[in-house]
């Protein structure tokens, strides 16, 4: 039977008396709206820890005052069920007064790595990303943390805020779940048309050429432009950015031979997609 908790004090209960039993902990943090991309989160904690526990929790500090917080999808019966048929020991689904009692100040802030790409489409994203994030590990105290690659940004946000905040936990990324087409599982999916999911897959279709090309030596900015248009072509309203960018720092990269990634985030409709994939 899946154990259920709403408040900090009853986490650390529950993960006290696994430590107590020499277990090994691993922390799944999500925001609900479970997928096949979280459900291999949870097989990957299942198998490499004893005790998993998942968190569900839609961050108000993550979204701008113009994006989708009232409106994000939320069904947290059918997402206990997944969690509990996925095998896993706990889910920690707070209440927003347990997370953000009132008067709460604290911020947890990354510059520059916060500011870039996502960060500059998204002003306060990351702020609100690492703050929860933080939270979560401290009120948890596992000793393996899972995030899907597919935030390729979210995850060097986190692995650089546990490294120089000195939380000791461990960080895992995990490949992106993709549908049949290539398209990223992502909860935002969920908004999508039919005719914008017939053009979705177009976003790592593009995305994988860049990375083929300049793998073999092409210009990253010449690509990067090229990409852009090809997204414009397929139906895409807008692109945001396509970026080869340093696959540690996201920044541009200053070394031919340094491990690259292409990132890309661009519009269907009300809907942003973003994508990456390795050089
Ligand atoms: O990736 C997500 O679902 C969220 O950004 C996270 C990491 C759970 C923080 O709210």
């Amino acid at each position: 039977m899946l154990g259920i908790v709403r408040d900090i004090a009853g986490l650390r209960a529950r993960v006290q008396a696994w430590r107590q039993d020499g277990a090994v902990v691993g922390l799944v943090p999500t925001m609900g709206a479970l997928h096949e991309g979280h459900l291999a989160l949870m097989r990957q904690s299942l198998a490499t820890t004893e005790r998993t526990c998942v968190t569900l929790f839609v961050n108000p500090r993550q979204f701008g005052p113009a994006e989708d917080f009232a409106l994000y999808p939320r069904d947290e019966a059918r997402d206990l069920e997944m969690i509990e048929t996925a095998g896993a020991h706990l889910a920690f689904a707070p209440t927003m007064a347990e997370m953000y009692p009132e008067g709460h100040q604290t911020e947890v802030a990354l510059r520059p790595l916060g500011d870039i790409l996502e960060g500059e489409f998204r002003p306060g994203f990351f702020t609100g990303v690492a703050t929860v994030v933080a939270k979560l590990l401290l009120q948890a105290q596992p000793d393996v943390a899972f995030f899907g690659e597919k935030d390729f940004q979210q995850l060097r946000v986190i692995q650089r805020l546990v490294r120089e905040l000195d939380i000791p936990v461990e960080i895992v990324g995990v490949p992106t779940a993709r549908a049949p087409d290539g398209l990223a599982l992502a909860s935002r999916n969920a908004y999508l048309s039919e005719p914008e999911r017939a053009i979705a897959p177009a976003l790592h279709r593009v995305i994988v050429e860049v990375a083929a090309n300049v793998a073999a030596g092409k210009d990253a900015k010449t690509e990067e432009a090229r990409a852009v248009q090809a997204l414009k072509t397929a139906g895409f309203a807008r692109v945001d950015y396509v970026a080869v960018r340093d696959a540690e720092t996201l920044e541009e990269p200053q070394k031919s031979h340094s491990l690259r990634r292409v990132l890309a985030a661009a519009w269907l409709g009300r809907t942003r997609l973003i994508d990456n994939v390795v050089v």
